[in-house]
């Protein structure tokens, strides 16, 4: 027997869909919403209109490329949250009226829950227990995957997101949204030890990135103030050190949690993991540790419906469907677990 699924996600700002069929993901399809970078972030009340225009394309799409007519599908799964409440309701409802037009179930997946399961998408896949750092604009979240579907929340940022303090940091350094990848290339000429930013460390395996955004602003207004070409001037340095305070924050978390559980299957998901800089540290961490290292491709990184649809697989095969009344959740409760 064969099982299709259709994906739906929807949680921010990328409209997608992905059709799995027994585990192997056919597509993988991403409309982005470029009506954000005017306003230097996500518009919550755009991103949800954008997703109301393009879900219909999105999903033809998707089935189209799988070769599967509507009518052979399995089950349909969407992202319940954590996300933008707006563009939560449009996939939620868009799954709902098809898996009620259809008579199939419904499979509600956690969005962080999926970022985990990107990992299992390839042939090669983690073994367990497994643990993952999830670095996004969004989250920050250390995570420990004992057995399949089953995830424990080590630790979490208390503030900022990682990609967030890129993102803030950018803006300071005036670079347009999203700086991530800018400070990632400006970095990359540049000292990392000539401009120093403050280690901030929280108890446990949570993260604080609030600290380093403000010493950057306080930095920047005094340096200004001796030499207006200071930012210009320093350019790289400054991206340099920088970056390199979030990453050493980032991995001293990680190797402490791989250390403490004594785990040597590592993943990283999120946009956050396409940074050269953190590639390099978890690489150069693995052959030290001989850590056994997961990233998947980039599309997998960020935001994407074949996350969903690899959920919803394993979902599928335990029997765990929702029921038509369950509504979407914008923020979650401990261990990643959705609240009533
Ligand atoms: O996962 P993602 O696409 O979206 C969500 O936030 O859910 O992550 C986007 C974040 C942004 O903050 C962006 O600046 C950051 O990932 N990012 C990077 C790099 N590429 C993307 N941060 C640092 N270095 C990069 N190369
Ligand atoms: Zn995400």
């Amino acid at each position: 027997m064969r099982i299709n699924i259709l994906a739906i996600e929807s949680s921010c700002d990328e409209t997608a869909a992905a059709v799995i069929q027994n585990g192997k993901l056919l597509n993988n399809i991403i409309a982005s919403q470029s009506v954000h970078a005017a306003f230097g972030g996500v518009v919550p009340e755009l991103a949800s209109r954008a997703h109301e225009k393009k879900i219909v394309t999105v999903v033809n799409d998707a089935l189209a490329s799988a070769g599967i007519p509507v009518n052979e599908l399995d089950a349909v799964a969407y992202t319940r949250g954590p996300g933008l409440i707006g563009s939560l309701l449009v996939g939620t409802s868009f799954a709902k009226g098809l898996a009620l037009a259809q008579g199939i179930p419904l499979i509600e997946v956690n969005h962080m829950q999926a970022h985990v399961m990107a990992h299992f998408i390839p042939e090669r896949k983690p073994r367990l227990p497994f643990l993952c750092l999830t670095v996004s604009g969004g989250h920050t979240q250390l995570v420990l995957m004992r057995d399949m579907l089953k995830f424990e929340l080590l630790g979490q940022t208390r503030d900022d997101a990682a990609g967030e303090a890129f993102d803030k940091g950018a803006k300071l350094l005036g670079l347009p949204y999203p700086g991530g990848p800018l400070i990632d290339k400006l970095a990359a000429s540049g000292d990392p030890g000539r401009i120093r930013f403050p280690h901030t460390s929280m108890p446990g395996y949570d993260f604080s990135f609030s600290g380093i955004k403000t010493a950057l602003l306080y930095m920047l207004k005094d340096g200004v103030a001796k030499s207006p070409d200071f930012i210009e001037n320093n350019l790289n340095d400054l991206c340099a050190g920088y970056q390199h305070r979030i990453l050493s924050m980032l991995m001293e978390k990680l190797k402490k949690a791989a250390e403490d559980h004594n785990i040597s299957t590592i993943g990283l998901a999120g946009g956050v993991a396409a940074n050269s800089g953190l590639r390099a540290m978890l690489q150069g961490e693995a052959k030290r540790c001989g850590w056994d290292v997961f990233i998947p491709d980039f599309g997998f990184c960020t935001d994407n419906a074949g996350m969903i649809a690899i959920t919803a697989h394993y979902k599928f095969l335990e029997g765990s469907f929702s029921d038509l009344s369950a509504v979407p959740v914008a923020s979650l409760g401990p261990d990643l677990a959705f609240g009533s």
